[in-house]
């Protein structure tokens, strides 16, 4: 996880920022961001913290910057280029970052004009399976790259609607054969394969996917999901398939259009 101590909406990058520049509370989202980091070792999970940056508001977002993996006993990560200029200068801290602790860092190449790391390209539980959102933020030729590199298969997912900017906005991967969709952000094909995929798929309403954030939830174990305060739909859907959901406020992060998914990295 990043620190929020530089964090605030200071620029519009995607529909859920505007009207909102200017208008975070610091000290709460403090509070949201250690309540978050408590429950994330609450459920055993060993925890990171990376000093967000001055002048680099997003990156706190920390899911973002890079896109984790292990790989034949490597462990690495690829190294994001964030469509938005403001961004960009968040990746070279991610880089220092995981350089320090050992990982080898692979860079994406020239062609390749934008990629979000894991906003938009998600691992599916279990398997060796890259799921990559594009039509946003991410060129898919990205994918074409990272198949190649990963030696994996990756299936592409078309974004449809600015809401969903990021594919972590509307797909959250909860394990091997469950999966939480708002299935409006995707065109046809997207949902096919979707449901091919998975056996279970649950489908968020709409307004607690938009409003929400619903589907930008994490199963960091399968079991538990961690969720915005309030998707009170969505969660007796989780209960009713067997997980159990952790209902945490990240309220001031909804105005920079991220939720728990996006403030915090997994890697292995
Ligand atoms: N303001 C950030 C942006 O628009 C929010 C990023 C949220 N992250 C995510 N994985 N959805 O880039």
């Amino acid at each position: 996880m990043t620190t929020p101590d530089h964090y605030e909406v200071a620029y519009v990058i995607n529909p859920h920022m505007a009207g909102n520049v200017g208008a975070v509370d610091r000290e709460q989202a403090l509070r949201q961001w250690k309540a978050l980091r408590e429950t994330y070792a609450a459920l055993g999970c060993e925890v990171h913290v990376l000093e967000g940056r001055a002048g680099l508001p997003d990156m706190v977002f920390c899911a973002n910057q890079t896109l984790p993996y292990l790989m034949h006993e490597q462990r690495g990560v690829v190294l994001s280029r964030m469509f938005a200029p403001e961004r960009r200068d968040e990746v070279p801290h991610f880089e220092s970052f995981f350089r320090t602790l050992g990982y080898e860092t692979t860079n994406l190449p020239e062609n390749v004009q934008a990629f979000e790391g894991m906003g938009d390209a998600l691992w599916h539980p279990g398997r060796a399976l890259l799921w990559g959102g594009y039509g946003f933020r991410t060129d898919p030729r990205a994918y074409d790259f990272l198949s190649d590199r990963l030696q994996i298969p990756v299936l592409a997912l078309r974004l449809e609607d600015p809401d969903f900017y990021h594919l972590d906005t509307c797909l959250c991967l909860l394990d091997e054969e469950t999966a939480l969709v708002y299935p409006g952000a995707f065109d046809a094909g997207g949902i096919g394969l979707l449901r091919r995929f998975f056996p279970r798929l649950l489908e968020a309403p709409e307004d607690e996917a938009r409003e929400l954030f619903a589907c930008n939830a994490h199963s960091p174990d399968g079991h538990h999901v961690i969720i915005q305060r309030g998707t009170t739909r969505t969660c007796r859907m989780l209960i009713e398939t067997g997980f159990t959901p952790i209902e945490v406020d990240t309220g001031e992060f909804l105005k920079a259009g991220g939720s728990v998914f996006c403030m915090k990295l997994m890697f292995w």
